[in-house]
């Protein structure tokens, strides 16, 4: 694959999706629910997929896309190129807020992440990286994370996973918050995994991520040093909706022994 041209491609296709979508702010929108009352979903969302996976189809033929709305190919395994779109990452903020919100892109070969981008669309901020050279937000290189304790966090996390559930152990997660110096929930995965990879936040927590969540962030921090994995420890699930917890490295480890169990 010829990265850097592919990366020119990306960035260009990412800033007309990303035009299409502030175009959208004008026009009434259609809203959907999908898999309960508070998943959303808009007419914008598919048709920026449907943009999206067009000209890749065009300009890549042969290689295989992994969309969230569906538009894209039935990915069972990660052989070849695989790239793996979230047209809108926080369609809940699209809907209520109009910002806060992402396109989010990962383009693997053979399981690695070669690719990564998340671009907030109001702010027209692009994170991104080329495996193995860095990861950038806009024109400024990102630095490598640098070690942090717990006490001295800010961890991303949802506040429901405080409330009694059957899946967290929830009084872990309580003393998680007592503990660190201060939490945050953004409601975007991409943006979040973002905010981790410019050292905005130390840590990100969710209990159900699909793989186009976190497919160009997880490239993106990935390359300033951060781990990714699933709550048992296990590497980031890129085919199936997963547990998922991204981290500074010197407090993942924590984090899982500690604070993030399942029950
Ligand atoms: C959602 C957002 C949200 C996360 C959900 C995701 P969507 O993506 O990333 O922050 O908590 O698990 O499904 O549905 O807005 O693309
Ligand atoms: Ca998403
Ligand atoms: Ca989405």
């Amino acid at each position: 694959m010829e990265l850097h041209a592919m990366d020119l491609y990306i960035k260009s296709l990412i800033k007309e999706a990303g035009h299409r979508i502030r175009n959208s702010f004008i026009s009434d929108i259609t809203i959907e629910t999908k898999s309960d009352a508070n998943d959303l979903v808009t007419n914008i969302d598919k048709e920026i997929e449907q943009f999206f996976i067009e000209r890749i189809r065009r300009d890549y033929p042969g290689h295989r896309i992994f969309g969230e709305e569906g538009f894209g190919d039935d990915i069972q395994h990660l052989e070849g190129v695989v790239w793996m779109l979230d047209p809108i990452d926080g369609t809940m903020n699209f809907v209520h807020q109009k910002r806060n919100f992402a396109i989010s892109l990962g383009v693997y070969e053979n399981g690695t992440g070669q690719l990564g981008y998340i671009y907030d669309v109001v702010n027209d901020d692009l994170y991104y990286a080329v495996r193995g050279e860095g990861a950038y937000y806009n024109d400024e290189k990102l630095k490598p994370l640098i070690d942090t304790s717990i006490a001295e966090s800010i961890v991303a996390i949802n506040a429901s996973w405080l409330a009694p559930n059957r899946y967290l152990d929830h009084e872990a997660a309580i003393r998680l918050v007592q503990t660190v110096r201060g939490t945050r929930s953004y409601g975007s995965a991409a943006l979040e995994l973002a905010f981790l990879a410019s050292g905005r936040i130390d840590a990100y927590v969710s209990m159900r991520l699909s793989p186009w969540d976190i497919a160009g962030g997880a490239v993106i921090a990935g390359e300033v040093g951060a781990v990714m994995t699933n709550f048992k420890g296990e590497a980031a699930n890129l085919l199936k909706q997963d547990t998922f917890i991204a981290a500074n490295p010197s407090i993942h480890n924590i984090m899982l022994s500690d604070y993030i169990r399942l029950k």
